[in-house]
């Protein structure tokens, strides 16, 4: 039986709540692997939306089992919003249906103080990620640092005092470094003993959940968060999370063998988006930008910033099937270029006079890479809520086909509106 491994192929935002959601109807679990509560979910189920932004998907359907693996960095502060908002929506949010790595390191206030003092800081000299300001990054940071508190110190309020010790003789000579206030011991000790009540009964030994789950021969959904050009290795270094966000992480970030994951969806939209700062080749700073924009409704569901908006980039989505290994794509949001008279798409770059069909590794030649367009004849039928190949106009099949050809992996799903029913499938990921 194949676990269903979803992750975004261009720079997050492809759309990646409904299919999870779709999928998550055919999983039995659904795991979150990386990221933290700097990711969006929006889902809409029997016509409620549901905002996510920590909890995995599977939440808000009865009878499944989320779970947040070790890969990501856990704000309780956030869960326990989350987990709120929830509940008045009448989601049940329990021990039982809900399991946290005992192993998942925490994301506390000082780390979202220090996401925010350096964004400040690097404003006023150019050098801004533009991050979500959740304060991913330090808290990753102090987890390869091996000092980060974990959701199982807080069942341990012997060892507790000494690994904030550490901590903050790390952070208050950060702090100081910044022109900042030190923290005070007694400060963070309050914070994680007041929230522990709230998070210890969640907590798991979340590889053997998984490994008897799928020795039983369950089906496991892991939803990955953000995108392949977010990646800490293989995105546009240094505008990219913290984490590894490929198909590949799935496995250490939950507590599984990699041959635990099977099929690899890779989330597609029919252009490209991205949000904060660094290279975007394709990008269309024009009325172009500013239909895509307007017409896809592109504002981010965490942080409600503008997203930058353009052409389809062959380039990277090639480059995201070969890293994470994708076996199809769920291409998103086709009908947003419903009527346009030509659609671009990048097929390759030029770069200091060279045509290359890369994305190259370096900072300075991806901010100078020029896009070679090939130029595509658009169509006037609609493509929004056609549930069967012949439903689409011809040319909108000819944009499909072209993609898939260019990219190197088939669509396995076409999505044509926010609406769930409103999908071609072609492949059941699931399929044994
Ligand atoms: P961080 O993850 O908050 O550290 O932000 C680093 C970069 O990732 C910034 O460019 C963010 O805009 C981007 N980012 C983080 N999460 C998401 C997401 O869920 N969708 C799109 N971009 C994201």
């Amino acid at each position: 039986m194949a676990n269903v491994v979803v992750v975004g192929s261009q720079w997050g935002d492809e759309g990646k709540g409904k299919i999870v959601d779709w999928l998550s109807e055919r999983a039995d679990v659904v795991v979150r692997f990386q990221g933290g509560h700097n990711a969006g979910h929006t889902l809409v189920v029997d016509g409620k939306v549901y905002k996510l932004s920590l909890l995995p998907s599977g939440i808000v359907r009865e009878g499944k089992l989320s779970v947040i693996g070790n890969g990501v960095v856990f704000d309780p502060h956030a869960f326990v919003a989350e987990a709120e908002k929830l509940r008045a929506q009448g989601v049940s949010v329990t021990p039982d249906r809900l399991k946290i790595a005992e192993n998942t390191a925490l994301i506390l206030s000082l780390h979202r103080e220090l996401d925010g003092f350096r964004e400040d800081a690097a404003s006023n000299s150019g050098t801004k990620i533009g991050t979500t300001r959740r304060g991913i990054g330090p808290a990753y940071e102090d987890k390869v640092g091996r000092r980060a508190i974990r959701v199982m110190d807080l069942a341990d309020l012997d060892t507790l005092p000494q690994k904030v010790d550490r901590l903050l003789t790390h952070h208050n000579a950060l702090r100081r470094g910044l022109g900042h206030a030190e923290v005070k011991h007694a400060a963070i000790m309050q914070e994680l003993t007041s929230v522990a009540d709230a998070i210890l009964p969640y907590m798991d030994r979340v590889w053997k959940i998984l490994d008897d789950k799928r020795r039983a021969g369950e089906r496991i959904l892991f939803e990955g968060a953000q995108g392949t050009l977010l990646d800490i290795d293989h995105g546009t270094y240094p505008f990219v999370t913290s984490s590894n966000t490929v198909a590949g992480q799935a496995a250490p970030g939950s507590g599984m063998g990699p041959d635990a994951i099977g099929y690899v969806l890779g989330i597609t939209k029919a252009y490209t988006t991205r949000v904060g700062e660094g290279p975007f080749p394709t990008e269309q700073n024009n009325e172009i930008g500013e239909f895509l924009g307007t017409k896809g409704r592109e504002f981010g569901v965490v942080t409600g910033r503008k997203r930058r908006c353009g052409w389809f980039d062959a380039v990277l989505v090639r480059q995201a099937v070969a890293v994470n290994g994708i076996s199809g794509i769920a291409l998103t949001k086709l009908d947003v270029l419903d009527g346009l008279d030509e659609i671009k798409v990048c097929t390759g770059y030029r770069l200091d006079g060279q045509e290359i069909d890369y994305l190259p590794a370096s900072q300075g030649a991806q901010a100078r890479v020029e896009p070679i367009y090939e130029t595509l004849e658009g169509w006037q039928g609609t493509t929004a809520g056609a549930r069967s190949w012949n439903d689409l106009p011809a040319q909108a099949v000819k944009y499909v086909r072209h993609i898939e050809e260019l990219i190197g992996a088939p669509v396995a799903l076409l999505s044509t509106s926010p609406e769930r029913d409103d999908t071609i499938l072609v492949t059941d990921p699931f399929q044994d």
